[in-house]
């Protein structure tokens, strides 16, 4: 990055005590004072240019920065969806690679992230109260990094609050720069006092960064960045920035690489995994063309999240159906059931193409599992209007559902929407749908009993180090009693009981190659 760029991109800022110390010192901070300042602007990061995309290939740790970690230890929490988890394995890979080491002991760790999530706003009432617990170590370790990153980073708000209220953050940067990891916490090292580095608009996609993934058995693979579909509700496209795609022959290598590996699954991620490879310019290529490519590499699983109804092609539902490794389950958020709220929400289709949609699914793929999330309580739903999401629910009769209240979201349309429905009302009807949701998990879950399913198994269960747990293609938890050999392994378990979240079985038999059934 440029001087120029890095003017008008970060925020690198003092606060007025640091400045009176800096004072008193002979060191030089002037350079801490360089750039403009210049938070995080949701305004900018709603603007979407006309620009294509870079890639940059090229990305590596300098050489100076090499031995920054010898001899320290990083903690990464994370908080969020799929894409916060897979952002935390690269910062994970950029921290190893300066030298440090992962520790899971938060009171001896050297440099400690919070990768944020800003969806709703409980999410991010856990990561202040979270950064508010942290005050006590940084009395007592003064020395350690504190860093703050991920979506809630990207609002002003957020970084303001941070200033006023939460001095012993260290750092905050974006979404956009984590490949700055090495010069932020150079700085922070550096500075002694709060850096702030937040991108308000995405860069280059970059290709080579490293990462260290959480595990050897699943993978994420991110396909795209970044959301333009600007649902009235949701911050996503203002933390994530513009859709990019990543080419597809460095998406179909990485799959190689990771079945090369021995990884028995991935999962292609997105915001809106749908819009992949339209932002490319003259490039003819979608989600149903990677799909298809990745059907005949030879890694047992292929799922993808997350899809948007209004652009799910025929041609993805015929690759799906057409089986092999791309698993029948289908996340397809619905978010209501009501034409006006879908339409305020700025969702694109209605419940009638949604439903049509759904049957399309059904018949091409009889054995299909669909998810869906759902938001409850949308400003000035009413009841009437509530009791079509149920009903349509009814219809379609989902397998599982993420569950929410509507939740107001700083710069977004619907922030700006006057609302008439109380909270409790709020909280009963999504008690209303959860019951709903549990009532159809459990008849799906119930359907198992006496059948035998395909279970990747990943490990010991959570409650009983006896029992190895695992998912089925269709993403339903399986426990059962195996040798711990089978971890890592896809098995066959006959299912002798349903309950409404898992399945208990009886371990048959380790198959030679998943085969996905339809
Ligand atoms: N309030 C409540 N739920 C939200 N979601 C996104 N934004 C909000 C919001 N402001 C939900 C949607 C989305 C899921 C990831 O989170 O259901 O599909
Ligand atoms: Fe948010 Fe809608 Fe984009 Fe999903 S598709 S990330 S709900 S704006």
């Amino acid at each position: 990055m440029n001087e120029e760029q890095r003017k008008h991109t970060s925020i690198n800022i003092l606060d007025e005590r640091d400045k009176k110390a800096a004072k008193k010192e002979t060191k030089d901070y002037s350079k801490y004072f360089e750039h403009v300042y210049q938070p995080p602007s949701l305004k900018e990061a709603k603007k979407r240019g006309k620009e294509t995309i870079k890639y940059n290939d090229d990305f590596q740790i300098e050489e100076k920065y090499r031995n920054m970690g010898k001899g320290k230890t990083f903690l990464i929490k994370t908080y969020g969806c799929q894409m916060n988890a897979h952002d935390t394995e690269v910062m994970g890979g950029i921290l190893s690679a300066l030298g440090f080491e992962a520790t899971d002991d938060i009171n001896t760790a050297d440099v400690i992230l919070i990768n944020t999530c800003a969806i709703r706003e409980n999410a991010e009432n856990k990561v202040f109260s979270e950064i508010g617990n942290l005050k006590h170590l940084k009395k007592e370790r003064p020395e350690t990094l504190i860093g703050v990153c991920g979506c809630m980073s990207q609002e002003e708000s957020v970084v303001n609050k941070i200033l006023k209220s939460y001095q012993n953050v260290d750092m905050i940067f974006g979404t956009h720069n984590i490949h700055r990891l090495p010069q932020i916490l150079e700085e922070a090292y550096l500075a002694k006092a709060m850096v702030v580095e937040v991108w308000s608009k995405e860069g280059d996609v970059i290709e080579n960064l490293p990462k260290v993934r959480a595990g050897n058995i699943k993978a994420w693979v991110n396909i795209m960045y970044g959301c333009d579909k600007f649902c009235t509700y949701c911050i996503v496209p203002f933390t994530r920035g513009k859709e990019r795609s990543r080419r597809p022959e460095d998406i179909i290598d990485e799959v190689r690489d990771l079945a090369r590996q021995g990884y028995q699954e991935i999962t292609l991620l997105g915001q809106n995994v749908n819009s992949y490879g339209k932002d490319i310019d003259g490039l003819d290529y979608g989600l149903g063309d990677l799909l298809e490519d990745i059907s005949k590499i030879d890694i047992p699983r292929v799922r993808f999240t997350t899809s948007h109804p209004w652009d799910f092609t025929d041609r993805m539902i015929d690759v799906i159906a057409n089986g092999g490794n791309i698993v029948p389950h289908i996340h397809l958020p619905v978010q209501s059931g009501n034409n006006q709220v879908l339409k305020i929400m700025g969702r694109k289709y209605t419940r009638e193409s949604y439903l049509a949609l759904v049957n399309s699914i059904k018949e091409a793929i009889p054995n299909v599992a669909l998810t869906t999330d759902i938001i409850v309580g949308y400003p000035n739903e009413t009841a009437e209007q509530f009791e079509e999401t149920l009903s349509l629910y009814d219809e379609v009769e989902f397998e599982h559902a993420y569950t929410y209240i509507y939740s107001q979201r700083d710069g977004t349309p619907a922030a700006k929407m006057k609302d008439n429905v109380p909270q409790d009302v709020k909280k009963e009807r999504l008690q209303i749908l959860n019951k709903k949701v549990g009532y159809y998990s459990e008849k799906a879950m119930s359907q198992y009993e006496g059948a035998t399913v395909n279970v990747l198994c990943e490990g010991t269960s959570k409650k009983d180090d006896t029992v190895l747990s695992g998912y089925t293609e269709k993403n339903k938890l399986v426990n059962f009693k195996a040798p711990k050999s089978m971890i890592g392994k896809i098995v066959k378990v006959k299912i002798d009981e349903a309950k409404q979240y898992s399945l208990n079985g009886t371990f048959i038999e380790e198959t030679n190659k998943a085969v996905v059934t339809h």
